[in-house]
């Protein structure tokens, strides 16, 4: 069966099927639950299968040749850090993209993904952060210091460039975001800051709210394209959100 005509549930079928046979160990499950609630962050590699994977990267392209949009910012936010990118915003992918959509809604995913969290993943309440892409390709490129602005997030690396060009991920969990003050180099100087290389296929999930991140700027003209799907917590529910940094980037 072609992925690309695969119905919601035929996805989520696949899924759960998938899922339960790469995890069936509760005990790494736990483990993976207290990697990522110690760190928040933890490497999912194998989450979907492989040709799931490679169907979502076909489309990832497509939908950058269509509406990848260039932006060069300082967001006043996080301090000023620097977005150095092209993006493609939910609405884009929404219009042309068929794969990433339904793999948003599956309910096996996010009840995987409720199991590592420990607390329920829900559909994320703000549209335009459900799934975007991101690219970096130019010298300097670089998505700088930065919380989101819901908790959940899994990153699906489309393309990474060779460890020695830069790209790779870097965290200070337990870390809270104030938009009026977001004091981000006291937590850089007062915090361990944890760095992560990730290759092609990787998945990984990171808790975006409390987790200050960036990726280190490319050193050469090299590639790194990541997909971002967003999800929230019960409580994201409730909080009264605004979405400055996310409008700058996908508008
Ligand atoms: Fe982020």
């Amino acid at each position: 069966m072609s992925v690309q005509s695969i119905t919601p549930s035929q996805l989520d079928d696949r899924l759960a099927e998938h899922i339960a046979e790469r995890y069936r160990d509760p005990n790494s499950v736990r483990a993976l639950s207290q990697h990522f609630r110690r760190e928040g962050y933890v490497k999912l590699t194998g989450l979907v299968p492989e040709d799931l994977f490679r169907q979502v990267s076909d489309e990832v392209y497509s939908l950058i040749d269509l509406h990848a949009r260039r932006i060069d910012l300082l967001m006043k936010e996080t301090g000023s850090s620097p977005r150095y990118m092209s993006t493609v915003s939910q609405k884009s992918i929404a219009e042309d993209g068929h794969l990433i959509p339904a793999v948003y809604q599956s309910e096996v995913l996010t009840g995987f993904l409720s199991q590592v969290a420990a607390q329920p993943v829900v559909e994320c309440p703000w549209e335009d952060e459900k799934y975007v892409i991101i690219r970096q390709h130019k010298k300097g490129d670089t998505h700088g210091w930065h919380w989101g602005d819901f908790s959940f997030t899994v990153i699906w690396i489309i393309e990474a460039p060779a460890l020695e060009y830069g790209g790779m991920l870097q965290c200070v969990p337990h870390t809270d975001w104030d938009k009026e003050n977001p004091r981000v180099h006291e937590y850089l100087v007062n915090h361990p800051i944890k760095t992560y290389a990730h290759q092609t296929g990787d998945l990984y999930f990171l808790r975006s709210d409390t987790t200050l991140h960036r990726t280190v700027p490319l050193n050469e003209e090299k590639t790194r394209i990541i997909l971002n799907t967003c999800w929230g917590s019960e409580s994201d529910r409730l909080k009264t959100q605004t979405h400055e940094t996310m409008e700058a980037m996908f508008s």
